[in-house]
């Protein structure tokens, strides 16, 4: 964590659930250099917390986030982002982020806030969310991942109209596309990010961590590459001492009680 408090994000836990809210109201929660920091290392600390099983990651009402601030970008130069590291600056720390994280959408997920959506595992969207990457209109393009997860989340042809219209996604379209798993009513989205983060806390982490893991990988290699990847990390998982609970619960039909080992 920052030595700090933070000011563009809140950080707070309800059970062993972290949840991280962006908090640049005025300007719709768009991603500046400070917020970025804060948020890797928010995150950062829950992934290294042992009471925390899985973390959100919302915004207000009106905005996930409005993409990366324009206002910090406007006068950049191209040896500014390229060798300073700006903007995109510790976006890749969300990646290498090892338990579950959801992204609670609601109102705007613009250009980094879309992509920062996506680098979540996955969306869990109210219905007044709307997705885009309007970069285009601002003469550049995603530079956060939008072109290569959006075609993997929703396929070629949407993302070649959002990116190069900037035309938004309503959150019933982001849906039926496969961009996000479950949309809401505004006002049940963060009891159904919490009761889906609240499922996932009951598990076993370790299996927990493998399976996004596994998942990921499929991202990554060839088919054959991520079936033996996931077989591997599947025999490992006969390592843990709550495999043996699983499913000696199930065959005795009581609930588990997960260790976490
Ligand atoms: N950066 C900085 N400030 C932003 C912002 C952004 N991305 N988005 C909104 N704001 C600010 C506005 O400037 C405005 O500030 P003031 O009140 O001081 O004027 C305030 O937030 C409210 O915004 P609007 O008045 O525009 O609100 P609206 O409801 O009329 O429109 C909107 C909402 C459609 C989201 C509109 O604000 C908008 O189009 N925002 C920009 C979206 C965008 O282009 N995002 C991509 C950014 S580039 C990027 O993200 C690069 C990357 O891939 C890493």
């Amino acid at each position: 964590m920052t030595a700090t408090s933070p000011e563009c994000i809140t950080v707070r836990t309800e059970g062993r659930v972290g949840i991280v809210t962006l908090n640049r109201p005025k300007q719709l929660n768009a991603l500046n250099n400070q917020l970025m920091d804060e948020l890797g290392a928010a995150l950062k600390a829950f992934d290294a917390d042992q009471d925390i099983g899985c973390m959100i990651v919302t915004g207000s009402e009106k905005a996930f986030a409005a993409g990366a601030d324009i206002g910090a970008m406007a006068t950049y130069t191209f040896a500014d982002v390229y060798n300073g590291d700006y903007i995109t600056r510790n976006w890749e720390t969300i990646r290498a982020i090892r338990k579950p994280v959801i992204a609670a959408v609601s109102g705007f997920a613009l250009g980094g806030g879309c992509e920062l959506a996506m680098m979540c595992d996955f969306i869990i969207a109210a219905d007044n969310a709307k997705f885009g990457q309007p970069e285009i209109k601002l003469g550049i393009i995603p530079g956060a991942g939008g072109t290569q997860r959006l075609p993997r989340a929703v396929g070629k042809a949407k993302t070649m109209d959002m990116v190069l219209t900037s035309r938004m996604m309503d959150a019933t379209e982001a849906e039926r596309a496969g961009l996000v798993s479950r949309v809401v009513p505004l006002d049940k989205l963060m009891d159904e990010a919490l009761g889906a983060a609240l499922v996932i806390c009951g598990l076993s982490l370790p299996s927990v961590m493998a399976a996004k893991e596994a998942v990921n990988r499929s991202f990554e290699g060839t088919l054959s590459d991520g079936v033996m990847f996931e077989r591997r990390l599947f025999h490992a998982l006969f390592a843990t001492e709550d495999q043996k609970e699983g499913m000696d619960a199930f065959v005795n039909k009581r609930k588990p009680d997960f260790k976490n080992r």
